[in-house]
C-alpha cells in the first residue's frame, strides 16, 4: 500500500523583524518536536527581537544571523540542502524585497538561491498589510509560486485591532506538514467529504442530548486526506478542537442538520467518509422551557435520519463511501453486518468496551473491513496515524478498485 512521506524533512526557517518574531520561538519547537530538522536564519532586525541563541537553543542548530556574516557562504550551502523555507513572521520590508528580488542580506538571498517551496507568514499593522503596495508584493508573491497564509483578524502590537496578526505556531506546523507530504495519486485532486464530532439533539431552548464524540478522528482524517491532496469539506458537530487548515469547514449543530449539509453536497464528491458520532434518536423539541414540576420524566423520542445508509441507497458506482462502527461486542462481525447493509465500500470498526476505546481519547484501535471478506488489524496508534493508515486504505481502493 503506497503510503505518505512523513519522513524528519530540512527546513530553512527565516525570522524577520517584527513583533511577532516571539512566536517564531514555538513555531521552531513544534517543527522541532515534529521530527523535522530546523535551520534558523535571522534578518538583522529579526535578531533583535528574538535572540538567535534561543532559536539555536529549539532547534539544536546554529542560528545563520545577518549579524555573524563570514565568507563561507553557509546560508547558500543550507539552501541547497534544504525540503522547504518558511519566513514568519515576513515583514512589509522583506516581503517587499522577496518581491523584487532584492539581495541585500541572508534571508534575501538566501529566498533568491532556493528552488523549492517557499510559505510566508506575513504580520505586519493592518493598514500596512491592506495598503496597495502591500497588496501588489503579495500578489507577486503568490504569482510567483510562494504560499502566503495569513492570521486570524485580532488584537495587534500597535493597538489596532484588524487583521495582519501572524498565523499561530501550531497552524505553522499545520501548513508546514500539509505542503511536505506527498500527494497520494488515488486523493489528489479528489474530492472528499467527511464528518466528525457528535451532533447536539435540542429538548429546549437550554437543554439537549448529545454523546462524548471529541471528534479528534473525524478532523484527523481531514488533514490526512488534505495532506494526501484531497478537496476536503469537512462537516462537524460542536467541537472543542482546532479545525484544520485548508479545508472547508462546516459547523453543524443537529443530526438533521448534519443531514441536510451531507446530503445537499453529496453529489459532488468522490469519497465520502462518515466519522460523526450522529444521534441516532433525537427529542421532541419543546418551544418553551421545560418546567420541573409540570415534566413528567418521559422523554418522547424519534429516530433520526440514517445518513449513511441514505448515502448507501444513493451511492454512484465512482463513489466510495466509507463509515465507521462503534462496537462494545462482536466487533468485527457487527461491523461487517453495517458495512453490509448500508452498502458501503469500507468500514473502521473500533471496540468501544476497550479502556482505550477511542472516544474522547487521542489514541483509537481500528479494523478495517471491506467487501470480500477484506479485514484488516490496523493496531492501537494515535488517531493522526491512524488517520494516515485510514487515507492509504481509501487511496489503494481508489487506484486498484479492489483491497
Ligand atoms: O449504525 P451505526 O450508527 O452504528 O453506524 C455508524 C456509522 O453510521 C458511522 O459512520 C456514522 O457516522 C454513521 N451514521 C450516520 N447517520 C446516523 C447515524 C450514524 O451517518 N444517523
Amino acid at each position: 500500500m503506497e503510503t505518505q512521506n512523513r519522513l524528519g524533512s530540512r527546513i530553512a526557517f527565516g525570522v524577520c523583524g517584527g513583533i511577532a518574531a516571539y512566536k517564531a520561538a514555538e513555531s521552531v519547537r513544534l517543527l522541532s518536536q515534529a521530527g523535522h530538522d530546523v535551520h534558523t536564519i535571522t534578518t538583522q532586525w529579526g535578531a533583535r527581537f528574538i535572540g538567535p541563541l534561543t532559536l539555536e537553543a529549539l532547534s539544536g542548530n546554529p542560528c545563520i544571523s545577518s549579524d555573524a556574516i563570514d565568507g563561507s557562504m553557509r546560508h547558500i550551502a543550507l539552501m541547497r540542502e534544504v525540503d522547504l523555507l518558511l519566513v514568519a513572521p515576513l515583514t512589509a520590508e522583506t516581503l517587499a524585497k522577496f518581491a523584487h528580488g532584492h539581495a541585500d542580506h541572508l534571508l534575501t538571498q538566501s529566498y533568491l538561491a532556493f528552488r523549492g517551496p517557499v510559505v510566508v507568514f506575513p504580520a505586519m499593522n493592518t493598514a500596512m498589510l491592506e495598503h496597495p503596495a502591500t497588496q501588489r508584493n503579495l500578489d507577486q508573491l503568490r504569482a510567483d509560486g510562494v504560499r502566503v497564509i495569513l492570521g486570524e483578524s485580532g488584537a495587534l502590537a500597535c493597538g489596532e485591532t484588524g487583521p495582519g496578526r501572524m498565523a499561530e505556531p501550531e497552524l505553522i506546523a499545520e501548513v508546514v506538514e500539509s505542503v511536505l507530504t506527498q500527494p497520494l495519486p488515488g486523493l489528489k485532486g479528489a474530492r472528499v467529504l467527511v464528518t466528525a464530532g457528535p451532533t447536539r439533539e435540542a429538548l429546549d431552548p437550554v437543554r439537549y442530548l448529545t454523546n462524548r464524540s471529541s471528534g479528534r478522528m473525524g478532523l484527523a482524517l481531514a488533514r490526512a486526506l488534505r495532506n494526501a491532496g484531497a478537496i476536503v469539506t469537512l462537516v462537524h458537530g460542536p467541537i472543542n478542537e482546532r479545525l484544520p487548515w485548508g479545508t472547508e469547514n462546516v459547523a453543524v449543530t443537529s443530526a438533521a442538520q448534519m443531514a441536510d449539509a451531507v446530503l445537499s453536497r453529496a453529489d459532488d464528491q468522490d469519497v465520502l467518509v462518515l466519522c460523526a458520532a450522529v444521534a441516532d434518536y433525537a427529542p421532541v423539541y419543546a418551544a418553551q422551557k421545560l418546567k420541573k414540576d409540570q415534566f413528567d420524566g418521559q422523554l418522547k423520542l424519534n429516530r433520526t435520519q440514517d445518513i449513511l445508509a441514505s448515502l448507501g441507497q444513493r451511492k454512484r458506482t465512482d463513489q466510495i463511501l466509507v463509515g465507521f462502527a462503534a462496537e462494545s461486542e462482536n466487533v468485527t462481525a457487527n461491523a461487517r453486518r453495517k458495512l453490509e447493509s448500508k452498502n458501503l465500500d469500507l468500514i473502521f470498526a473500533n471496540d468501544i468496551s476497550r479502556p482505550d476505546g477511542g472516544f474522547e481519547g487521542t489514541e483509537n484501535a481500528l479494523f478495517a473491513l471491506g467487501p470480500n471478506g477484506f479485514c484488516m488489524d490496523l493496531g492501537h496508534h494515535s488517531k493522526t496515524e491512524l488517520a494516515t493508515q485510514i487515507t492509504s486504505i481509501i487511496n489503494t481502493k481508489r487506484t486498484t478498485g479492489t483491497l
